[in-house]
């Protein structure tokens, strides 16, 4: 059982895989803090609409909007996810459909992470055949060194190293949502 009210914990053990802390609550919401600050600037002479990826984004869309200090609106769409595995299958598909009409509307995509980038590309192009006015992408995690695809993001939480993290959104197996820091794979495994 997760003990929640325990966090930062030393390590967590699934299977035969250790996590060990890697970003805390407070440099997440210190950074997300400059992040909304950013788009605050940058949004100032219009109404966005902030365009969550389901499921991993949604704690980083909350935290998000709370310190942009704009009129903004929300919308969430679902793309198919990784599965129960650390690896991404190579394939995305649309499982939920956006609500908002996005025609000459400025977005902002929001993702919690962009590993290979076919994610953020598949939405890149879903959207533009949609014509909104201007599109943008922000991440909480970017793992530059697993780039596979041509993309822009625009504002980048934190660039990590290429390893599977959890925590603060970001699943494995569809668990540990719900941890309030992030934590990565290491090297040590449980015997
Ligand atoms: P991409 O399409 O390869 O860029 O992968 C992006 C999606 O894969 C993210 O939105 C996550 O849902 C998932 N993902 C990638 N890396 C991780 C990770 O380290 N932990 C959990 N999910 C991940
Ligand atoms: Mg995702």
């Amino acid at each position: 059982m997760l003990d929640l009210v325990n966090e930062p914990k030393e390590k967590i053990i699934i299977g035969n895989d250790v996590f060990v802390p890697f970003l805390t609550e407070k440099q997440i919401q210190s950074r997300i803090k400059e992040l909304a600050e950013e788009i605050t600037k940058d949004y100032q002479t219009t109404v966005p609409i902030f365009i969550g990826v389901l499921n991993g984004s949604f704690i980083f869309m909350s935290d998000l909007i709370k310190s942009v200090d704009l009129d903004c609106e929300i919308d969430f769409f679902k793309l198919s996810s990784y599965g129960d595995a650390k690896i991404s299958s190579g394939k995305v598909t649309l499982l939920k459909e956006l609500n908002c009409d996005v025609d000459g509307r400025d977005i902002i995509i929001v993702e919690d992470i962009v590993d290979s980038g076919l994610s953020v590309k598949y939405i890149e192009e879903l959207f533009a055949e949609q014509n909104p006015k201007s599109m943008k992408v922000v991440t909480l995690l970017r793992k530059p060194k697993s780039l596979k695809y041509n993309i822009k993001i625009d504002y980048i939480g934190f660039d990590i190293p290429s390893k599977f993290v959890v925590g603060y959104g970001l699943d494995y197996a569809q668990k540990y949502r719900n941890l309030r820091s992030i934590y990565v794979l290491s090297e040590e495994t449980e015997k």
